[in-house]
């Protein structure tokens, strides 16, 4: 059973499920010698941890991590670096009942179709729980990143029927209430619908808009792994992302060319966009304009209210969940839609290094000079 690697320089496995002793990651190909502190990476799960909001599952768990080895002195030594969070609030009893029912909008059906068995504790590996090995090896893509000056930042775009407008993309104010959504207007009307949702024993979905800044022209390869199709899978990897569009995504299919195409110009001396309807990519490749994508996120499947469904035994059945549920999963996968798009970055910066002979003699050069 393959498909829990992503990368290929910067290359990340996670493991573990839900309800099992431990999640995390294993990040190889860190170059040697970033400065990486346990407290860098706490900070990128502390924002995916939940219990934290009246909007988020009450679940308990400190989702401490733990750097178990490529780390020494407080700097990557270029080896594995294994981070590891244990499972805490463990609460396995709420999901016996779910042993042989299928939840709607779940993948216990397709589990028990595909290997004729599951952990169906919590989901088990299709768990949003597995997303914090995922933060884990992010913080680390993003240390990477942020040394060379490229920032990523996602905020939520829509939650329910209430978007926010385009031209509004205040990260800061996001990051200030518990929706993550960049205008605090918007965010008192969303706030009280979750909450009318809630009461309702329901859910509701949204998009989340990511922004990558600060990239130089030409990160990406020709031809399957393009930085957009590259961010696509990462980010359409991520549990409950039911689409991913770039730039003007959808809304370039009902646009002309005269509007659709972002004209050059020149400005101090650069080669630069007027406009960025191609969200920040040409070709595959990054342009040098910011990288805008968004993410549609389907309403959280775990719902309180009855649903028809059946059993492994065929027998058609009612099911009311129990159990502790986030009414949206927007606000916990923000973070990870930053982390899966650092990983991204960092991996496709990593192999834009030796993607020009003239950039490997420089290397080598500099190699030999050393010596
Ligand atoms: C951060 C995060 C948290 C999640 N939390 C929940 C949750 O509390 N309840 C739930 O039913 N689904 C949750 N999910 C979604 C399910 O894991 C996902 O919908 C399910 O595995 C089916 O996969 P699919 O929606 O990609 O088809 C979460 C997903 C993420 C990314």
């Amino acid at each position: 059973m393959a498909g829990s690697v992503y990368g290929t320089l910067f290359k990340v496995s996670t493991f573990g499920e839900s309800h099992g002793a431990a999640v995390g990651a294993v990040v190889d190909g860190c170059p040697a010698g970033l400065m990486l502190e346990r407290e860098y990476i706490q900070a990128f799960l502390d924002r995916r941890r939940p219990g934290q909001s009246r909007f988020t599952t009450a679940r308990k768990e400190a989702d401490r991590v733990e750097i178990l080895s490529g780390v020494f002195e407080g700097k990557t030594l270029g080896t594995p670096i294994a981070l590891i969070i244990q499972n805490e609030d463990q609460r396995s009893s709420d999901y016996s009942e779910l042993k042989d029912i299928y939840r709607p909008g779940h993948a216990d059906f397709c589990f028990d179709e595909k290997y004729g068995f599951r952990d169906y504790r919590g989901g088990g590996r299709s768990s949003g729980r597995e997303t914090a090995g995922r933060v884990a090896a992010g913080a680390v893509a993003m240390k990477i990143l942020s040394g060379l000056g490229i920032g990523i930042n996602a905020f939520a775009r829509s939650v329910g029927p209430f978007t926010v407008p385009q031209e509004i993309t205040d990260t800061e104010e996001a990051r200030r209430n518990p929706l993550g959504i960049p205008d605090p207007h918007i965010y008192a009307e969303a706030a009280k619908y979750i909450e009318e949702l809630k009461e309702a024993g329901d859910s509701a979905g949204g998009i989340i808009e990511c922004r990558i800044e600060g990239l130089p022209v030409g990160l990406g390869e020709t031809v399957f792994d393009k930085m957009d199709a590259e961010l696509s899978k990462a980010i359409m990897s991520i549990g409950a992302v039911k689409g991913f569009e770039i730039g003007d995504g959808f809304r370039a299919a009902v646009s002309k060319g005269s509007e659709n195409n972002d004209p050059f110009t020149m400005e101090k001396g650069k080669t630069v966009k007027k406009s960025n309807h191609s969200g920040g990519t040409l070709g595959g490749m990054s342009d040098g304009d910011t990288i805008v994508f968004r993410a549609a996120v389907k309403p959280t499947p775990s719902i309180s209210l009855p649903q028809k469904t059946v059993t492994s035994k065929g027998e058609e059945r009612e099911i009311v969940i129990k159990g502790r549920h986030d009414p949206l999963i927007v606000p916990r996968a923000i973070v990870v839609v930053e982390a899966m798009a650092a990983i991204t970055v960092a991996d496709m910066l990593l192999r834009n290094m030796s993607s020009g002979y003239e950039d490997v003699k420089e290397h080598y050069s500099r190699n030999k000079g050393k010596e």
